[in-house]
Order: structure tokens, then C-alpha cells, then sequence
């Protein structure tokens, strides 16, 4: 069966973006593939190391949020990157035959540096960010990455890294290939990208009051002063969030608003009643397992000893060919 692997930087809750972006993808793929889904707390700590107090909390609230939308740890491998030390072992091996320069004309390195200005990221580790990646990808020679666009660069550079380490020393990593998590259409509230910086965002944890409120606050089309006036959904957050939860109702809210058929307070508590239906599991999950966060340990510690099965026959064989058999 082939391997599938990807991973999230614990960083914060998650959110509908996340959803709809990569967590729907993962959940279709663990009951099809073998898959391992990782914490990268290493990685994390390349553009946070100087802070790390939240560090548990955020990977519990992160694996909370995972299997809230029904990661499933029956299904796959979720595991935590720092606590399979191969990571880091791979890592340096990588580093060492990776050219600098490769690293240097990333594209997602250059952006980074520029939006996250307020941090550090002229260190050695940031700039080795692709190689970590690499090294977690190949450890488990996973052939599927479900990743978003951002992070297309770093998976060629995988298979950059791969095709070299092969030259020099025999072939054993095989080329792994993305699976585009489509980005998903949906804005946040005040119709930018979903994003906590913008703090526009409805997350898995938050209650159905708060996001009945969210939704009321929702940018809808800002030229419909009376509701006789006719609408133009397609730049109204409501109608996206319509067309992302409730398609099938979708053409005709939007030939109705066109019409001025349609307020849009209907609009939106349509909208918090199917957000009601979406949100109802993955919160009744959510409060199990914040009654017994020894869960997400024991989820944690299986995972991480599954995980590091694989990676130690790995590495085992990458010794071997590196330095020789013994
Ligand atoms: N860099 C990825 C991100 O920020 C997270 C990540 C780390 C990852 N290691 C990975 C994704 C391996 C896919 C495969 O989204
Ligand atoms: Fe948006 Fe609905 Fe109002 Fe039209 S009726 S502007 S789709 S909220």
C-alpha cells in the first residue's frame, strides 16, 4: 500500500480553512493509503524558538483538533516529529549533501523572511527548513505528500535531495510526489484569506454562540442597503461559505439575492444552522477528549513508536550504504 505522509506546524487552534483545505484530505486518504500524519514541532521551532511556553499546548490543541474532524489514530499514524530521533539524524546527512545555494533561491524562504519580520530567521536552522522537510518525507520513503501550493517548493527540493543522495550512494529514496490540497475557497470573515494574523477566522473550537456571532458579522455585499436592492453574492463572505458547505442550495441563494429575493439576515442564519450540523461532531469529540488528556499522549506515544519503527529500518539502511556495511 503505498505511504502518505504530511505534517502541520503546531502553531495555534485550527480553523474552517483548515478543514476544508488539508483535513478533509487527510481524512479521505487514511481509509485508502498507510498513513502517518506528524506534529512538526522541529519545524515550529525553526521560526519559534525563541518562545517556547506554549509549545505543549499548542501540539495537544493541534492533535485535539485533528481528531475532532475525524483523524482517526485506528486508521493511521499520528505522531510527534522531535520524539523520533531519526528526524534529526536524516537531517544531517541531508544537510551535509544538500548545496546551499538550492536553499537560498526558495521561494518560500524568501517570502517568509519578509512576512515574518519580526522574528529571527537568519539562522542556520531556518534556512535548513526544506532539508527537515525532506529528511521526514524520505525516512518513511512516503511516495504521497498532501500538501498546499506554499509548500510545492519543498517537495521538489525532496526529490532534488533524493535523486542526489541516490547518485552518490545507491538507490533507496524513492521520489515522493505532491497531492494538492485545493485551496479552499473560503474567506474569512472580513473576506481575506482565512488567517489568524488577520483574525478573521471561525475555529473547531470555538462554541456555536461565538460563531453565531462570527456569521452576523460576516462582510456581506456592502452596496445592498435595503433588502429590495438586488445583491452580488459573489463577493459576499455568506454566499462563500454557502458554496462551501451547502452546495447544493448554492445556485439558487445566489439567483435570489441576484433578484433581491433573499435578505441577508436569512442568509446568515441559514448559514449558522448548517454551521450548527458541520460543528455538532466535531464538538462533542472535542469535549471528550479535553475530559481525558491522557489521551492524546497514549495517541501520541503509539503513534511515535509506530513512526519510529519505520524510521529506524530506514536509517539503518542509510548507514549502511553511507558508511559502509558491518
Ligand atoms: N512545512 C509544512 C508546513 O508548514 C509542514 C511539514 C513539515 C510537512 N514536514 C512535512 C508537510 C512533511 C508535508 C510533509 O505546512
Ligand atoms: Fe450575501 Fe446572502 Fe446577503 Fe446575498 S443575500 S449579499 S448572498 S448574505
Amino acid at each position: 500500500m503505498k505511504r502518505v505522509l504530511s505534517g502541520m506546524r503546531p502553531t495555534g487552534r485550527l480553523h474552517l480553512g483548515h478543514l476544508l483545505g488539508a483535513l478533509k484530505n487527510w481524512q479521505q486518504f487514511q481509509d485508502e493509503y498507510e498513513c502517518l500524519y506528524m506534529v512538526a514541532d522541529w519545524h515550529a521551532l525553526t521560526t519559534g524558538y525563541a518562545d517556547t511556553k506554549d509549545f505543549k499546548q499548542n501540539i495537544t490543541d493541534m492533535v485535539v483538533d485533528w481528531l475532532s474532524v475525524g483523524i482517526s489514530p485506528e486508521k493511521c499514524t499520528i505522531f510527534q516529529q522531535s520524539r523520533v530521533k531519526e528526524h534529526a539524524e536524516l537531517y544531517l546527512l541531508l544537510s551535509i549533501i544538500t548545496p546551499i545555494p538550492w536553499l537560498e533561491r526558495n521561494p518560500t524562504y524568501k517570502e517568509q523572511i519578509i512576512q515574518l519580520a519580526n522574528a529571527d530567521l537568519s539562522t542556520h536552522g531556518f534556512l535548513g527548513y526544506p532539508v527537515l522537510q525532506a529528511a521526514d518525507i524520505l525516512l518513511y520513503k512516503a511516495l504521497v505528500v498532501p500538501i498546499g501550493v506554499d509548500q510545492l517548493p519543498h517537495i521538489e527540493m525532496t526529490r532534488e535531495i533524493a535523486r542526489r543522495f541516490n547518485h552518490f550512494y545507491g538507490n533507496i529514496f524513492p521520489e515522493p510526489h505532491e497531492r494538492l490540497t485545493q485551496t479552499p475557497k473560503l474567506p474569512g470573515l472580513d473576506g481575506r484569506k482565512m488567517s489568524k494574523s488577520y483574525g478573521n477566522c471561525i475555529y473547531l473550537s470555538d462554541s456555536m454562540e461565538t460563531i453565531a456571532k462570527k456569521v452576523q458579522n460576516m462582510f456581506t455585499d456592502p452596496t445592498r442597503i435595503h433588502v429590495s436592492d438586488p445583491g452580488h453574492p459573489d463577493g459576499c463572505v455568506v454566499y462563500a461559505f454557502h458554496q462551501a458547505f451547502n452546495p447544493q442550495d448554492a445556485e439558487t441563494i445566489k439567483t435570489e439575492c441576484i433578484e433581491a429575493k433573499r435578505g441577508c439576515r436569512v442568509c446568515k442564519s441559514g448559514m449558522v444552522d448548517i454551521l450548527k450540523v458541520v460543528m455538532l461532531k466535531i464538538h462533542e469529540r472535542q469535549a471528550e477528549l479535553e475530559e481525558s488528556p491522557q489521551m492524546i499522549e497514549m495517541i501520541l506515544e503509539k503513534g511515535n513508536e509506530n513512526a519510529a519503527r519505520i524510521a529506524a529500518e530506514t536509517m539503518k539502511e542509510v548507514k549502511e550504504i553511507v558508511f559502509g556495511a558491518r
